[in-house]
């Protein structure tokens, strides 16, 4: 029976690598995979899930996926499966991913457990920063790092909302949200900015001279500048057609930013730091909603999204 369902799953793979050029790895149970990050040895993707864990995928012939890490002090395992809201404070609900290429520690952004890391073992993951300014972050999200140095940029949607109430937050309009930076070297947090309109995905530009930050409810991008004349200060750079996600740079300078507009359209936009649109991808054929969009070589992207299918979420490759 084992060897009979491995087999199936390896034929709809091929199937669907062909017909539609797509993959889709079902999730071990759990749902809303966010992030995705490879490590050094191009083993991954690592992805946060529901009920707070973080999961790697070792491939289908070594093991599948296995319990990498969980961000949560109060995690058990009757957390395991949970797509419950109501249980995320205490399972925890790890969003934001990055690797620090050097040492292979992954930094976490947990909606409710705040900056944290876990070193490439795995395991218990420990909090570096969990408020800023004597603000307790309620709702982090977004992440990206500098290869160089090890800084951390990050977002906290919001101050007055969490996870679990973000429709809340959008009704609303709330906008407490902040950008911040963590240095690893002073274990300090600095607030770069405040008063974000649901702050979501952050990307630390290739020269390092900006970040780009997406306001989900403003339908916008704001740059904010780290050096030159402009540092220190923002500027709007663009409002999208709909509700942008996150936000990843390109090895070519430019970035992805995964747009739902409100017409039900998923929409995979390449711009430049100018704020320029290179190219727009509908991928509503694919997937309803997209959460992330990451680049695979030069002439094409990789869309990772949720899908909802057979009433479980995947995580969904999809080439273009
Ligand atoms: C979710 O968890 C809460 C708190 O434990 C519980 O009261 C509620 O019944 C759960 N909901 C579902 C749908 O399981
Ligand atoms: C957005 O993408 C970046 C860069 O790939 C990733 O590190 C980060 O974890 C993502 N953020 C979220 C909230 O998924």
């Amino acid at each position: 029976m084992a060897v009979k369902s491995v087999y199936l799953v390896l034929f709809m793979f091929v199937t669907l690598f062909h017909y539609t050029q797509a993959i889709s790895i079902p999730l071990p149970s759990g749902a809303g995979p966010e992030s995705l990050v490879f490590d050094q040895s191009g083993r991954g993707p690592y992805t946060g899930i529901s009920d707070g864990r973080i999961i790697r995928w070792n491939g289908l012939y070594s093991g599948g996926w296995d319990d990498f890490a969980t961000a949560s002090p109060h995690w058990t395992k009757d957390c395991i499966g949970s797509i419950n809201r109501s249980l995320e404070h205490k399972c925890g609900r790890p969003l934001g991913l990055q690797i620090n290429e050097k040492s292979g520690d992954i930094y976490i952004a947990d909606a409710y457990y705040g900056l944290m890391v876990v070193g490439p073992n795995g395991g218990m993951a420990q909090q570096l920063a969990s408020s800023a300014e004597g603000v307790p972050f309620r709702f982090t999200n977004g992440l990206d790092i500098d290869q160089e140095n090890g800084d951390i940029y990050f977002t906290d949607t919001s101050s007055r909302y969490d996870r679990s109430e973000y429709e809340m937050a959008m009704l609303t309009r709330d906008a407490t949200g902040r950008l911040m930076k963590y240095d690893p070297r002073t274990k300090q947090v600095s607030v770069l900015m405040r008063g974000l309109a649901f702050s979501n995905g952050v990307a630390l530009s290739q020269d390092k001279s900006y970040l780009l930050v997406t306001e989900t409810t403003l339908f916008r991008i704001q740059k904010y500048w780290l050096s030159g004349t402009r540092k220190g200060t923002s500027e709007i750079l663009m409002v999208l057609p709909g509700t942008p996600d996150n936000i990843t740079k390109t090895r070519n300078g430019e970035f992805l930013v995964a747009v739902n507009s409100p017409s039900a359209h998923a929409l995979a936009m390449r711009i430049d730091g100018e704020g320029r649109i290179i190219e727009v991808l509908d991928v509503t054929f694919i997937s309803q909603t997209i959460s992330e969009v990451h680049e695979h070589d030069r002439r094409s992207a990789i869309i990772w999204a949720t899908v909802l299918k057979y009433g479980r979420q995947k995580v969904r490759r999809v080439k273009l």
